[in-house]
Order: structure tokens, then C-alpha cells, then sequence
């Protein structure tokens, strides 16, 4: 899994499927789908969430995981994505979850050891694994979706705004990329710094409204809304100064802001995210947030997405 733009919608469903399939199996049954498989985590980048998912995932299917990260290993001494890769593959590694700072290197590590690779965020390009995730938190928590994908046109009605730091993430881009084919329509919001005035490469059902109040009064009043807050990347801005006083004061999600606006939106947040910037912590602790919701489906969703990669059992096809 490399990108979702690669994934059609049946896929999309067999793996929402699948993650239904493996979270209500009996953990004795689920243990033996890939016992004795061997997964290397190869994490160039810090992270909590993916990481821990996806070893707690492999783990829950049997599978012998190993972590190599950039700051323990002899990556710190100047060892290439390639060698890294193939040391891996000569150590009996059947996958790689790999996180890297340049968007593109999971197609090269792919390439390079002919193993599964699963992109586990690549610079500012591609997090697919948490798309998906982020579709299942909204097929579960919004209104009458029942928590299946049923066809392309599943979100039809539902409005995205996704607001912060767009530029620097890979987390808007698999987003945008995989929710307007099933319908949902995306607001882009953010201050010209971190979300470029070009519109030209963004796809079908994606717009942008830099007014973060309109654009949450607008999705409040269609239909069912959904509110994706991003941290600013400060690791990525390279110099650019941003004003925070003023960035708060028009794109923090606070009690009141959302109140006012979207009061039924529902709040997700990739994560990590930095209370009292871009998210008041009332409202991410608060009635209306998925968070917690996200990180719990990010297992679900990685434990069928390692099943996937492995070519194990239990992952039939799905029609939509
Ligand atoms: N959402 C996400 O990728 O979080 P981590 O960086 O903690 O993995």
C-alpha cells in the first residue's frame, strides 16, 4: 500500500471488510493468521500512533515484529534506504512498514527489495493507512452510515473541512484524494502560507475557503459535517514565520467557534495535535470529538491492512 489513489473502491471496502472480519474473530483464532511472519518497522521519522498500531496489529496476528529506527541504528551511520532494505529482507523480513522523510521512498524500498511495503507516511505525500482509518472513524460516527462503506457514493452529503497546515500534509492529501470518490466534498482551509493559492492540482470535490468560520457554518448547515484539524509542521516550515496570535484567532477549533458554526460536526484530529493552537482542548476532549476514536480504528484498520500485504487468509473480495 503505497498510495490510495492505487486502491479502487472495492478494495477500499474489502479492507473495511476485513477490519470487521479480524476485530470480532477471537483473538486465539486471529493469533495464528500470521504466526511466525516476520514485519520490520522501519521509521526514519518519529511517531506514536502509526508505529504502535501497526506493532501492536502485527503482534495481534502472530507476527514476529522488529523496529529499526534512523536514531538506533546504523542508518546514524550513513547506511542507504536501499541496504537498509535489503538487510532487512536478508534478515527474513516478508514487509516493511516504512515512515520516511521524502515523499516517494516506499516506491523505491519497494522496488529495490520486491517485499510489500506499506507507506507509513512519506514526507509530505501520502499517510493511506490513515485515510482509511480516518473513513471508518466517519462511517462509524456520523448519522445513518452504519459503519460500512456500501458504494461510491457513501459520503454523498457529507462536507470535509480540513484545516491548518495543508501544505506540509500528507494526511490532507490522502484525505483529499480518497473521500471525494466516495461522494464526500472537501473544503481545504488555511492561511496562504500553508495552503497555497494554486487550486489547479486539486482534484474533483475539493475546494478551498480560506474563511475557517464560513467554510464550518457552510458544512454546518448542508448536511453532515466533519472537521479535520492539522498541527502545524513546524519540523517542515524551513524559516516561515507565522504569526500564532493570529493564526489562533482564525483557525483554532475552540468551544465557541465550533458552537456557533458546525455544533453537530464531528472533530477529528490525526494527531499529535497541540492543544491551544490548533484545537482548544474543551473541544477535543469534548461530546463532538472522534480522536480517540481515530487511534482505536487505526488498529483495526493496519491489523487488515498487514493480512492484505501478506497475502494471508480471510480477505475475501467485497462488491460494491
Ligand atoms: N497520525 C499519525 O501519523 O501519528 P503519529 O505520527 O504519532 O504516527
Amino acid at each position: 500500500l503505497l498510495t490510495v489513489a492505487s486502491l479502487t473502491v472495492a478494495e477500499v471496502a474489502a479492507i473495511l471488510a476485513a477490519t470487521d472480519r479480524l476485530e470480532r474473530m477471537a483473538a486465539a483464532e486471529r493469533a495464528k493468521i500470521l504466526e511466525g511472519r516476520r514485519i520490520a518497522l522501519l521509521f526514519y521519522e518519529s511517531s506514536t500512533r502509526t508505529r504502535t498500531s501497526f506493532e501492536l496489529a502485527a503482534k495481534s496476528l502472530g507476527a514476529m515484529t522488529t523496529l529499526v529506527s534512523d536514531k538506533s541504528s546504523s542508518i546514524e551511520k550513513g547506511e542507504s534506504l536501499k541496504d537498509t532494505g535489503l538487510t532487512l529482507r536478508a534478515l527474513g523480513a516478508e514487509c516493511i512498514v516504512l515512515r520516511h522523510a521524502n515523499s516517494g521512498a516506499p516506491y523505491l524500498l519497494a522496488k529495490m527489495t520486491g517485499l510489500p511495503v506499506l507507506n507509513a507516511g512519506d514526507g509530505m505525500h501520502e499517510h493511506p493507512s490513515q485515510a482509511l482509518l480516518d473513513l471508518r472513524t466517519m462511517l462509524t460516527r456520523l448519522p445513518g452510515m452504519g459503519g460500512r462503506l456500501v458504494n461510491a457514493k457513501t459520503l454523498e452529503g457529507v462536507t470535509v473541512v480540513i484545516t491548518g497546515d495543508i501544505l506540509h500534509s500528507r494526511v490532507a492529501r490522502s484525505n483529499a484524494m480518497l473521500l471525494p470518490r466516495l461522494g464526500a466534498r472537501v473544503v481545504l482551509c488555511g492561511p496562504k502560507e500553508l495552503l497555497p493559492e494554486d487550486a489547479s492540482g486539486l482534484g474533483a470535490g475539493v475546494e478551498i475557503e480560506r474563511d475557517f468560520d464560513k467554510a464550518l457554518k457552510q458544512a454546518g448547515s448542508r448536511g453532515k459535517a466533519v472537521v479535520m484539524m492539522l498541527r502545524i509542521q513546524r519540523e517542515r516550515l524551513a524559516g516561515l514565520e507565522l504569526d500564532l496570535g493570529e493564526y489562533i484567532s482564525r483557525y483554532q477549533l475552540d468551544e465557541e467557534r465550533l458552537r456557533s458554526r458546525a455544533p453537530e460536526a464531528l472533530v477529528m484530529h490525526p494527531g499529535p495535535m497541540i492543544r491551544g493552537l490548533e484545537i482548544g482542548g474543551e473541544v477535543a476532549d469534548g461530546p463532538n470529538s472522534a480522536i480517540e476514536d481515530q487511534v482505536r480504528h487505526g488498529l483495526g484498520v493496519r491489523t487488515a491492512l498487514l493480512v492484505r500485504a501478506l497475502g494471508a487468509g480471510g480477505f475475501e473480495s467485497v462488491t460494491v
